[in-house]
Parts: structure tokens; C-alpha cells; sequence
């Protein structure tokens, strides 16, 4: 018999800090879908992370369960992919004080991240925010995954992850894998819609479109897409003299699976009052099965707890192997 090699591990998670967004979708969730049957994916709900910033209870459990709804909803099969609730496997919180301890203060304190949010957060620069990055390598290596697919905005946390393992595996032996960032080419990253410059995100909400958005609201939002302010007003893709339209035709591409040559030639002499608009419909028609089968799902509660629970399951037996094999290393007496 053929020796099976073991599949490749991959593990991701989004903060349910705010709602997702066609960002989340096109950027990261459309890809994980995609990978089920290549990798073994783990992908959970941030939301120990998110109490770093003071969130409201109630539109935090909310937030958190509509993210599950929407994960199954844009693909991700529950019972080809591991998902779970960061704060129902325990050993998160428990590897992430372990990691504290090896991981340097001066090596925190260069996180541009943490600078960023302690900057727009003054009046709450909490201990957590400080050292969430190794909770966040902890929901990393107690998985041992190979690759972890982040944005271009979590390379600085995944190389202080590789640090500490590096690090951590030079005293004690091979105990973590090593793993490597998994971060899309520029041009599959989705820009605001209200100012290109700056990655689609739900702090702009005006550039933002979010997956349970009414496709009235959403075609209103594209209509109003920032072009550029160049004379030649052509549908033609160049990044960096008209980041505006070739957001919109990056868009357009991922959700039509259309090539950016044939997009300029489909809106050849058209103008943009004809292309935005063409742009919006699109997006909508690919929301519109993800937003109903996402409400779908959360009218039926028993079912979405059930996935949960057994994605809970299922992963806090994966991360307590590695926890107790940690435990053991680090001289903690065995229960
Ligand atoms: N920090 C990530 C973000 O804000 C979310 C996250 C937490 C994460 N833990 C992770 C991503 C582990 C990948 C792997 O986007």
C-alpha cells in the first residue's frame, strides 16, 4: 500500500472586531475555500484579540457568530476545514503566557502595529495590546502550521513569530515548526473604494463594502468610487497613476474571473459613468448567495453551535499536544 504523506497545514484567523468585508472575502476567506481539499486548514475567530480595544458585549458575541455564518457561507465547509472560537480552545491563552516569556520587550515595542493602535487608542494602551503578538503566535505553533496566509499588515507579527521559535527551538530542541507568512501579490489586495490608497477597510465605511450589505447600498458606494482625477477618463489598468480604476477592474477581475486585458476591452470607449456601475452589479451578484445563505444559517443557531463545538473540539486536541509537549520541555511537573 501507498504510504499517504501527511497534508500540509494551514491556519488563519480574522478579528471579529467589525463586520467582514468584500476585503476579507476576495483577500483571504475565497482563497482559504479553495484550499480545502489541498491543505489542512484551521481557521478560527479572533476574538481574544479583540478585547485589546474595548468592545461592546452583545455586538461582540453577535459579531463573532455572524463571522462563522459568513465563513460557511463564502465556502468554507465545516467538515473539510477545522473551525472554531479562539477563546474555546483553552491552550490558546496558556502558550500565549508561556510565549510572553520569551519574547523581548524591545522586540514588542517595534511592532508598528502596536505603535499605530496605541496612537489612535491612548486614553486605553492595555498590557494586552502590547503583547498580543504572542497570543497570536501561539494560535500560530500550537497548530504547527506550514503556512499562515495573512495580509501585508501581519508580516511584522508572523517574522516575531519565526523569532520566537527560532529562539525558543535553540533552547529547548525542535518543538515548533517553522512557519512561513502566506501574503497575496499586491494587485489581489482590495483598496477602498473611497480612497484608493489605502486598503478597503471597516473604519471608511463610506469605501467599505460589507458581505451583508443591500445591494442597493453597495451599488450606491460604486457609483460614488473615486477614479482618478487624470483627463483621459479610459478604463485602463495602471496602478499607479490610476489607482481608483484599477482597484475597481482588480475587482471586477476577481469577482468575474475576467483577464484586466479583456476588461479594458470590454469597456473600451465606455467611460467610467458605465463601468462603475458595471462594476457594482457584479459584486452584488457574487454577494447575493453569500448574504443569504449566511442569514439563512444564522436562523438556524443549533446548527452553527454544533459546528463550533466540534471545531473546538477537534482543535483543542491538536493544541494540547503541542502544549503538553511544551509544558514538559519547560520543566513544568506533569498533573
Ligand atoms: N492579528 C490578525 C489580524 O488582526 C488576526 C490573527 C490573530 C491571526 N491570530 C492570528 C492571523 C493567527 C493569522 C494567524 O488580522
Amino acid at each position: 500500500m501507498e504510504e499517504q504523506t501527511p497534508k500540509k497545514v494551514m491556519l488563519s484567523g480574522i478579528q471579529p472586531s467589525g463586520d467582514l468585508h468584500l476585503g476579507n472575502y476576495l483577500g483571504a476567506i475565497k482563497n482559504w475555500a479553495e484550499r480545502a481539499d489541498q491543505f489542512d486548514c484551521f481557521y478560527f475567530m479572533a476574538d481574544m484579540h479583540t478585547i485589546t480595544v474595548r468592545q461592546e458585549p452583545a455586538a461582540l458575541r453577535r459579531r463573532t457568530l455572524e463571522q462563522l455564518a459568513q465563513y460557511i457561507a463564502c465556502g468554507l465547509d465545516p467538515e473539510k476545514n477545522t473551525l472554531f472560537i479562539q477563546s474555546h480552545v483553552h491552550q490558546h491563552a496558556e502558550l500565549g503566557w508561556v510565549l510572553n516569556c520569551y519574547t523581548m520587550f524591545g522586540e514588542l515595542s517595534r511592532m508598528t502595529q502596536f505603535k499605530d493602535k496605541a496612537a489612535r487608542n491612548s486614553e486605553n494602551i492595555n498590557g494586552g495590546l502590547f503583547t498580543y503578538p504572542c497570543l497570536m503566535a501561539a494560535d500560530i505553533l500550537l497548530y504547527q502550521p506550514d503556512y499562515v496566509p495573512v495580509g501585508e499588515d501581519q508580516r511584522q507579527h508572523v517574522e516575531l513569530c519565526r523569532n520566537i521559535v527560532q529562539r525558543f527551538n535553540s533552547i529547548y530542541g525542535d518543538v515548533f515548526k517553522m512557519p512561513e507568512p502566506y501574503i497575496p501579490k499586491a494587485g489581489a489586495r482590495v483598496m477602498g473604494l473611497s480612497q484608493p490608497e489605502n486598503k478597503m477597510s471597516k473604519s471608511i465605511p463610506e469605501g467599505c463594502i460589507f458581505l451583508m450589505e443591500k445591494p442597493e447600498d453597495i451599488q450606491r458606494k460604486f457609483k460614488r468610487a473615486v477614479t482618478d482625477s487624470d483627463t483621459e477618463h479610459c478604463v485602463r489598468y495602471d496602478p499607479e497613476n490610476k489607482p481608483g480604476v484599477s482597484n475597481l477592474m482588480n475587482i471586477y477581475a476577481a469577482v468575474t474571473g475576467k483577464s484586466l486585458e479583456a476588461i479594458e476591452q470590454e469597456f473600451e470607449g465606455a467611460g467610467y459613468g458605465k463601468f462603475k456601475p458595471a462594476v457594482g452589479e457584479a459584486v452584488i451578484e457574487t454577494l447575493r448567495p453569500i448574504r443569504e445563505e449566511a442569514q439563512r444559517l444564522l436562523q438556524d443557531k443549533a446548527y452553527l453551535e454544533s459546528v463550533y463545538r466540534s471545531g473546538a473540539e477537534r482543535a483543542s486536541y491538536v493544541a494540547e499536544k503541542t502544549l503538553r509537549k511544551v509544558y514538559k520541555k519547560i520543566g513544568f511537573l506533569p498533573r
